[in-house]
């Protein structure tokens, strides 16, 4: 069985303990991340997503159960939480309000500082980090507070990669961009995932993106987990994902149509490229269906 990164057992979460504004967020979730694998976590807002993460890295601290990273108990002693910090980088919901140095440099060379790189090696990550998500040698010099929402965005998420986490988890990181600004974002993480070997945590509320990019999916629906396992899997079970209100992604149903009435195409279709590929072997055959 492959490593486990990220355990957690029993997990729960209450806002707001004892004040009418008592609100449980998490609900006995066990889970249990591979090393190296990319996670899609979906789920309607208000479901806990973001209250599900912010226990990975320490910044929550669980009501009740426990959470693992790499097999070691996160809160067994809470000197060490520094330690997971730098393991498990975190891009907030909303990272413009992270930004608070005077420079875009200052900014991303601040994980690593507290990390205790060296000047040179600070530089070089902040350099690296900055290149990943399309951020230029002027923007290094400027105030972050004269940037726009998406080049925030990009200064944030530059600032995670520079400490080079084990786990990296992003909090919706393609929200206020562009269409083009996403798919670079995109296509930077899923580099990242692919060269480094890191784990990848990416919270979406994109179908499309979560079938193309994750190797394994997690749905949160009322403060529990409601499915969790391989992309594929739990994008065949259409029925379950409808009752929870969620959608499977566009080219996933139409081929569930194209089954139901009897096509002989794969009971998964997960991305426009493996549509193509499925219609072409359906016309090759004649694309007769069997009912
Ligand atoms: N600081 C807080 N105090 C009280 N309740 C909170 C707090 N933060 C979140 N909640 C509540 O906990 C629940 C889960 O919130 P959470 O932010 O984890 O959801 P989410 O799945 O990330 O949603 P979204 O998709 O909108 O980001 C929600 O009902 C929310 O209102
Ligand atoms: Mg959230």
């Amino acid at each position: 069985m492959a490593e486990n990164i990220i355990k957690t057992e029993g997990l729960r979460y209450v806002y707001s303990e004892g004040t009418p504004y008592e609100h449980v967020a998490l609900d006995n979730v066990n889970i249990e991340i591979e090393k190296g694998s990319f996670v899609g976590l979906i789920g309607h807002t208000g479901s806990g997503k973001s209250t599900l993460i912010q226990h990975l890295n320490g910044l929550l601290k669980p009501t009740a159960g426990k959470i693992f990273i790499g097999g070691e108990d996160l809160w067994a002693n809470p000197k060490d939480i520094r330690k997971f910090r730098f393991k498990v980088g975190l891009v907030f919901q909303y990272p413009e309000h992270q930004l608070f140095e005077e420079t875009v440099y200052k900014d991303i060379a601040f994980g690593p500082k507290n990390m205790g790189l060296s000047e040179n090696d600070i530089n070089r990550s902040v350099r690296e980090a900055a290149k990943l998500t399309g951020l230029t040698e002027e923007y290094l010099e400027k105030s972050p507070f004269e940037l726009s929402g998406g080049e925030k965005r990009r200064v944030a998420i530059a600032g995670v990669l520079a400490m080079k986490p084990e786990v990296l988890i992003l909090d919706e990181p393609t929200a206020v961009l562009d269409p083009k600004g996403r798919e670079f974002i995109l296509s930077e993480i899923k580099n990242y995932h692919e060269t480094t070997g890191a784990t990848v945590i990416l919270v979406s509320h994109s179908m499309e993106d979560v079938a193309r990019f994750a190797s394994h999916v997690l749905i949160m629906n009322h403060s529990k987990v409601a499915m969790f396992g391989e992309t594929r899997e739990v994008f065949k079970r259409v029925d379950e994902l409808c009752e929870i209100g969620l959608e499977v992604p566009q080219i996933s149903r139409v081929f569930a149509k194209l089954r139901e009435k009897g096509y002989e195409v794969p009971e998964s279709v997960l991305t426009v490229d493996e549509a193509k590929e499925a219609m072409l072997k359906l016309l090759k055959k004649g694309g007769e269906a069997d009912a």
